[in-house]
């Protein structure tokens, strides 16, 4: 019965995009698929020679050395005239290559630097299915194994890391369904971007399927001894023992940001909806792992205060997951429209009130960030990047998230909300489980919604996509909390309010990250004093409170704060927080301190942390 529905959902989105999901179709709307697709310059895969369709993954993971071992088969769509499969690899050891059944002379080519190896398997154009036998490195970059008593392993494959656990066609344009059969330490369960169990199995061995197609960079493992709750008819959370009870009620709203989200857009495509709560050493705050949204505990407040959070990695269920950035020069296509339909849902939950607090923190955030890149590259300000030899994860700045936020709401308040709605619903339909680059979308933009000269010129496209820095007609957003919390900050500032005047327990979350975040540089330490006895910050459970006020308290060199400064960073691995504590440091002088900081937590970060650390520390 569940094949059948995915089977009809597909067969209804393959109907409405004009051409049919039968087999026998498949190379032709790969055809139609490839002619839309932009080069991408981040994957070896020539998608015109050869596709893989389907995967079959039997992997077993070793906790003891730190390797997954594999046979990755899958089905493949190769042109008349091809010669040859090209897959990415970055440091996996390839044991052996079948194509058909026969074993082949597979190579591996010169190694560049951060896209690996191709690996070139040779095919004619009736070859049916390739397997490659394999094991992942240990330091493999997607891979995090969380030391401890209770051992835990997740996968984080965007941008480009999918290839560091899976031989793949690692480009977004690509999409593939798959199947996995795996088996982990009795004692752990696996989980997957796929259907996933609910119990453990007494003797370690998971079946997993995708039945839709995603793109590489959505392949998701996790393992560890983690327990399931329900929280509505579509949803539920993942976590271990101490965390559950925790997350079931962080996360007890999750079906109703569901419902939000399909009255806004359309029906959600991928069945379930369920969450993660993975070790806080998780690089991010949440990835879309299609069914499945990875996400940080630093989100568990108590009082479901950072759910935002869970409406982002939602949303990608459509924008992203449904309607693929075709390269990552086209990253906006996905962060951009998914922070817009973010706020949506939060203002159809939670009420405008909280939901434009929420776009001018971002603004503010947007503004910073602006100015910083305009001094260093502003082509990167530009919605359409230019990552070509660089590393993707370069494009994760606020402009993709934020200005595309703000380009988008331009859209809605030129054109009035309803039709903005209308099109991108149809945007969605239309394109679901294909891919959009920035040209594309432009023209179906101008085809379908700004199709008169004053729509277009009271926008500019040219100049939020193509140009550098904030446009002027940038939408002015307003919160009168916001800007009472300002006042109040001035007054303090200049001595006319005392702290004990300050309505801190009658601030949410926005109002004390607002206040905190924007203490002048200077502030003493006797003032911070002043804050800390007052509120008792640093046992906040807070986690965005927490960094705020760790920020400042760095840059103040207020030192009663350096030990909770020292664990929080140990513990924590979320880039987001990690990066501007480790700045800060460095830019007063405390560059020793962020060092011996460093080489405690280095240990428990993921790749893509270690990354900026390293540089921003300029460790080797
Ligand atoms: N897809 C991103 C995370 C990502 C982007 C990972 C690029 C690797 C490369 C995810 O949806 C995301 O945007 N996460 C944000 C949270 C969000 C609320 C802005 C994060 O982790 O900070
Ligand atoms: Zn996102």
């Amino acid at each position: 019965m569940k094949h059948f529905q995915t089977f009809l959902a597909l067969a209804i989105v393959f109907a409405v995009i004009g051409c049919q999901s039968s087999e026998g179709n498949s190379r032709k709307s790969q055809a139609i698929l490839d002619m839309k697709r932009a080069t991408d310059f981040h994957s070896y895969s020539q998608p015109d020679e050869a596709v893989v369709t389907h995967l079959n993954w039997n992997a077993s993971v070793n906790f003891d050395d730190r390797i997954i071992r594999a046979i990755a088969t899958y089905d493949i769509d190769a042109s008349a005239n091809a010669k040859r499969i090209l897959l990415d690899c970055v440091d996996l050891t390839i044991e052996a290559v079948t194509v058909d059944g026969a074993a082949v002379d597979w190579s591996l080519g010169p190694e560049q630097a951060f896209i690996g190896q191709p690996l070139s398997i040779p095919v004619t154009g009736d070859s049916k299915r390739i397997s490659i036998q394999y094991a992942s490195a240990p330091t493999a970059g997607a891979l995090l194994w969380v030391e401890g008593e209770q051992p835990f392993l997740f996968t984080q494959s965007q941008a480009i890391l999918a290839r560091t656990w899976i031989p793949c066609q690692d480009s977004p344009g690509i999409r593939f369904t798959y199947e996995a059969h795996v088996d982990v330490p009795v004692g752990t369960m696996a989980l997957m971007s796929a259907t996933n169990p609910t119990q453990q199995s007494a003797d370690g061995h998971y079946d997993f399927r995708m039945d839709q197609p995603i793109p590489s960079y959505l392949m998701a493992l996790a393992v560890g001894n983690v327990e399931f709750r329900s929280v509505g008819p579509h949803t539920g959370v993942y976590a271990v023992p101490e965390l559950i009870d925790a997350s079931e009620y962080e996360f007890g709203e999750m079906e109703q940001l569901l419902v939000a989200a399909e009255n806004l857009y359309g029906k959600y495509a991928w069945e379930r909806y369920d969450l993660l709560v993975l070790p806080a050493a998780f690089p991010f705050g949440g990835m879309e792992n299609p069914r499945l949204t990875f996400a940080t505990p630093t989100i568990i407040a108590g009082d479901r205060s950072l759910v935002s959070l869970v409406a982002h990695e939602l949303a990608h269920s459509w924008s992203g997951n449904l309607v693929t950035n075709s390269t990552w020069d086209d990253f906006w296509l996905n962060e951009g429209f998914t922070v817009y339909f973010e706020q949506r849902i939060m203002e159809a939950v939670y009420g405008r009130e909280i939901s434009e607090m929420l776009a001018t923190l971002s603004y503010q955030g947007l503004v910073d960030e602006v100015d910083e890149i305009m001094d260093t590259n502003p082509d990167d300000t530009h919605l359409k990047l230019h990552l070509q030899n660089r590393n993707p994860d370069d494009g994760m700045t606020a402009i993709a998230y934020d200005k595309g936020y703000f380009f988008l709401r331009l859209i809605e308040e030129t054109v009035g909300r309803e039709a903005f709605d209308a099109f991108l619903k149809t945007y969605f339909t239309e394109h679901a489980f294909t891919v959009m680059d920035t040209d594309r979308f432009i023209t179906y933009l101008k085809e379908n919604l700004l199709n008169t000269a004053d729509r277009l010129t009271a926008i500019d496209l040219d100049a939020w996509i193509f140009g550098a820095g904030l446009p002027a007609n940038c939408p002015q957003v307003r919160s009168e909390r916001i800007e009472q919390v300002d006042a109040n900050l001035a007054a303090w500032e200049s001595g006319s309010l005392v702290t004990s005047d300050l309505p801190w327990e009658n601030w949410v979350y926005q109002e004390r990250y607002r206040f905190l975040s924007n203490l002048d540089d200077g502030t003493s330490a006797e003032r911070m004093q002043e804050l800390d006895k007052a509120w008792k910050i640093s046992i906040t459970g807070n986690n965005e409170v927490l960094f705020a006020w760790l920020e400042q308290s760095i840059r103040s060199n207020y030192t009663p704060s350096y030990e909770r400064l020292e664990s929080f960073l140990i513990k924590v691995g979320r880039r987001k927080f990690l990066t501007p504590l480790y700045r800060a440091m460095v830019e007063t002088g405390q560059k020793d301190m962020a060092l011996g900081i460093y080489s405690k937590a280095r240990p428990n970060y993921h790749s893509v942390a270690t990354g900026t650390m390293d540089e921003l520390l300029e460790v080797d």
